[in-house]
């Protein structure tokens, strides 16, 4: 079903979901946001998927949400699409297991929001980001004024979002909003490469990994210490723990059950 607004596919216990609307640059409409979150909620009950790729199809990740929907919105309305957009990104933020946003050409508005909710992003050198939403006369409304300011600090997030000012790939990297920059014809092998090595580690102590970042950074040091405590013991609670030393100490792979 090429014209499904997103596309999902499913190999070796990687998820990769691609948004599908190309010739709008993967505008993220009402359709697209309905399976969006269908794909997000069939990921979060399918234990065999250990990785999501987020990906775009076409010359672009998403070049935001369709401005098409703001027109005559009212208020009221407004609140909505954006309470909503948000809990689609909580539902995504917390999935369990790793996401990596594979980001090529453009990822504005909504795309580099949906970006910023995933753990990290592999981004091609074309790669352009930005929140230009100001440009409308609005504010980006998915999150985008949250989440970029715990990742860059406030005085940049606000150059970005009172400007408009996009990045390119480099300039995201040196910000630390993109782990890895890539040439665009690598981008999905990296990607790929990086799932691969993540679908074969223990489930649980990625789990805790990925909690203890995310939710230790609303914290202060002391409670986020604790809370890395808390799960640094859980992880002694699946027997990957175990085979990960032993195999270390055997000098041979570990076999991870993935508990
Ligand atoms: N909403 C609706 N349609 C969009 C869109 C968006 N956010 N972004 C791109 N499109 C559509 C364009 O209208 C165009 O449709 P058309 O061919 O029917 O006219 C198509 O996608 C291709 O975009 P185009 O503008 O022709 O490509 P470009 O390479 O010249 O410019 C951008 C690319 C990203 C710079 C430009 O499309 C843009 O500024 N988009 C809006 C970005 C934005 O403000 N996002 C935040 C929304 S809250």
């Amino acid at each position: 079903m090429t014209d499904h607004p997103v596309l999902f596919s499913q190999e070796e216990g990687i998820g990769i979901l691609t948004f599908n609307r190309p010739e709008k640059l993967n505008a993220l409409n009402r359709e697209m946001a309905a399976a969006f979150r269908e794909a997000v909620s069939r990921v979060a009950g399918d234990p065999e998927i250990r990785v999501l790729i987020l990906a775009g199809q076409g010359r672009a990740f998403m070049a935001g949400a369709d401005i098409r929907t703001f027109l005559g919105m009212d208020p009221l309305a407004a609140r909505g699409f954006a309470e909503r957009a948000h809990d689609l990104l909580f539902q995504l933020e917390n999935l369990k297991i790793p996401v990596i946003a594979q980001v090529h050409g453009f990822a504005l508005g909504g795309g580099f929001e949906i970006a910023l909710a995933g753990d990290f992003i592999y981004a091609a050198q074309d790669a352009k980001f930005g929140l230009p939403e100001i440009t409308l006369g609005i504010i980006p409304g998915v999150g985008g004024t949250q989440r970029l300011a715990r990742l860059v600090g406030r005085s940049l997030a606000k150059e970005l979002c009172l400007t408009g000012r996009l990045l390119d790939a480099q300039e995201a990297r040196s910000l630390g909003i993109v782990a890895r920059v890539c040439p665009g014809v690598a981008l999905q092998e990296e990607t790929l490469k990086t799932a691969r090595l993540l679908a074969r580690r223990g489930r649980l102590a990625l789990r805790a990994a990925k909690q203890a970042v995310d939710r230790g950074a609303d914290l202060d040091l002391r409670s986020g210490c604790a809370l890395e405590a808390d799960l640094f013991a859980l992880c002694f609670a699946s027997p990957d723990a175990q085979e990960g030393v032993r195999a270390f100490l055997e000098k041979r792979e570990p076999q991870f059950r993935g508990d």
